[in-house]
């Protein structure tokens, strides 16, 4: 079978290794902003253009006779890539536009959960006027979340008490108005929540949602979860379904969430859900909340949690993007660390095209992998863009295992780049059992 991969980031660097480790041994196909040197190797082929245009993607994959495309971001699904694939009947793994607005409207999300019933939704406000938007802070009684409902890039989330208190978050709130922030000109304000995040990704064919292990991201850019919101530092997974400091109770409700967020999408939109859905959830004081959801893989989890999935990647694929999950889903028990490789300066003044030097002979000795994210490839040299470069993920029977492993193949990436080296580490996932202990009592 011909498959095509959309994006050009780690994520979708693992998503077509997974894809191309199947038994049916497919032909790999790439669309992309700009050649991530992991996918190309991997492909037969591969297109530079533009992820954002629709008609091209679905001539190309036309031209290529390509029978399931798997986007990775979501900028492409709220171009309509999904929507146009689906009508020339090519087989695709990402929902359509109108369903990916789970991800794409955060007003849409807001509403739905509190439409249909959906728990775990905190209280919330949408607005279009800055002195009603002020008036809702004023009269609030608790910490507030500034969201602009529509894409920002990651950057647009402002919490107070984190970033600003009260004046301030009125402030930023009249600012995301006025200066028309993200692609819809209206904000959400919305509860603060406190606790430990984590991230649930749903395999999703349509009706059914199979729940993959439990990830947690760090959103910080230095040790210590310090320092500005990055697009996400590294992640880990323990061998098994749930975190440390998390419990099966908090696991089950983040999947009944999301398989009642996939009805109630069905319900609103009369659409399908084909594709990866993520859960953000906070674990607090009382159960579990919505963060927020993504309509696509997370990045960097994705690059812990796909090769987890124990079985045939590109057959589960097209399971969801056709007639339905029919297998059972097995993952192995197995914990993972992965560590972004990030440019020094890296996210506020990142340096720019910085030379690196990956021994990946090395690397695969110390038992790592790598996914590369935003680098070039210039006569057969590595260089780093603006953004995460490369991401080093580390695999054993326990998380300080895995992190060993991430460490040590670290080693054997010359540059100016530098990463979190906590993630992972037994002190920073004692701390968040320590956490939740002091939330929710022994
Ligand atoms: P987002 O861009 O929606 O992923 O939000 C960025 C970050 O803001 C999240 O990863 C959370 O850490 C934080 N955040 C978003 N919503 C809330 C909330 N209601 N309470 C506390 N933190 C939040
Ligand atoms: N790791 C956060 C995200 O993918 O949105």
């Amino acid at each position: 079978m011909k498959v095509l991969v959309v994006g050009n980031g780690a994520r979708e660097h693992v998503i077509a290794e997974a894809l191309s480790l199947s038994p049916q041994k497919p032909e790999l196909y790439a669309y992309m902003n700009s050649v991530n040197p992991g996918i190309a190797r991997l492909c037969a082929e591969y297109k530079i253009g533009d992820i954002l245009k629709p008609g091209e993607i679905t001539r190309y994959c036309l031209e290529k006779d390509i029978e399931l495309a798997v986007v990775g971001p979501e900028a492409p699904l709220d171009a309509g890539v999904a929507d146009a694939l689906v009508e020339a009947k090519v087989m695709c793994v990402g929902p359509r536009k109108a369903a990916a607005k789970i991800e794409t409207d955060k007003s849409f999300a807001r509403n739905l959960m509190r439409k249909y019933g959906i728990p775990g939704c905190p209280e919330f406000g949408v607005f279009k006027d800055p002195d009603e938007a002020e008036r809702y802070i004023d009269s609030a009684g608790h910490d507030v979340v500034i969201k602009p409902s529509g894409l920002t890039g990651g950057k647009g989330v402002k919490v107070m008490g984190e970033h600003f208190d009260k004046a301030g978050a009125k402030a930023y709130a009249r600012e995301v108005l006025e200066t028309r922030m993200g692609t819809i000109p209206e904000v959400v304000i919305e509860e603060r929540l406190f606790g430990e995040e984590f991230t649930l990704h749903g395999l999703v064919d349509g009706a059914r949602v199979v729940g993959t292990p439990m990830v947690q991201d760090h959103k910080r850019a230095y040790d210590g979860d310090v320092g500005p919101n990055t697009g996400g530092m590294g992640s880990y997974t323990d061998a098994g379904m749930i975190l440390p400091f998390a419990t099966k109770h908090d696991y089950a409700m983040g999947l009944e969430i999301m398989k009642k967020t996939v009805d109630a999408i069905k319900e609103e939109t009369g659409i399908e859900y084909r594709g990866f859905l993520y859960g953000q959830f906070m674990a607090g004081k009382k159960g579990v909340s919505v963060v927020e959801f993504n309509a696509r893989f997370g990045d960097p989890e994705a690059m812990n949690v796909v090769p987890l999935i124990d079985g045939d990647f590109l057959e589960i694929c097209r399971q969801m993007a056709k007639e339905g999950l029919r297998a059972n889903i097995a993952f192995r028990k197995k914990a993972t660390v992965c560590k972004y490789l990030v440019p020094d300066g890296y996210p506020e003044k990142p340096r720019k095209h910085l030379p690196v030097k990956v021994d990946e002979k090395k690397i695969s000795e110390a038992g790592g992998k790598i996914y590369y994210a935003s680098v070039s490839e210039e006569d057969g040299k590595v260089y780093t863009s603006s953004s995460r470069a490369i991401a080093v993920v580390g695999t054993a029977d326990t998380i300080w295992g895995a992190e060993k492993v991430a460490e040590e193949s670290l080693k054997h990436i010359e540059g100016e780049l530098f990463h979190r080296k906590d993630i992972g580490t037994k002190e920073l996932v004692q701390k968040r059992i320590d956490h939740m202990k002091e939330l929710r009592g022994a």
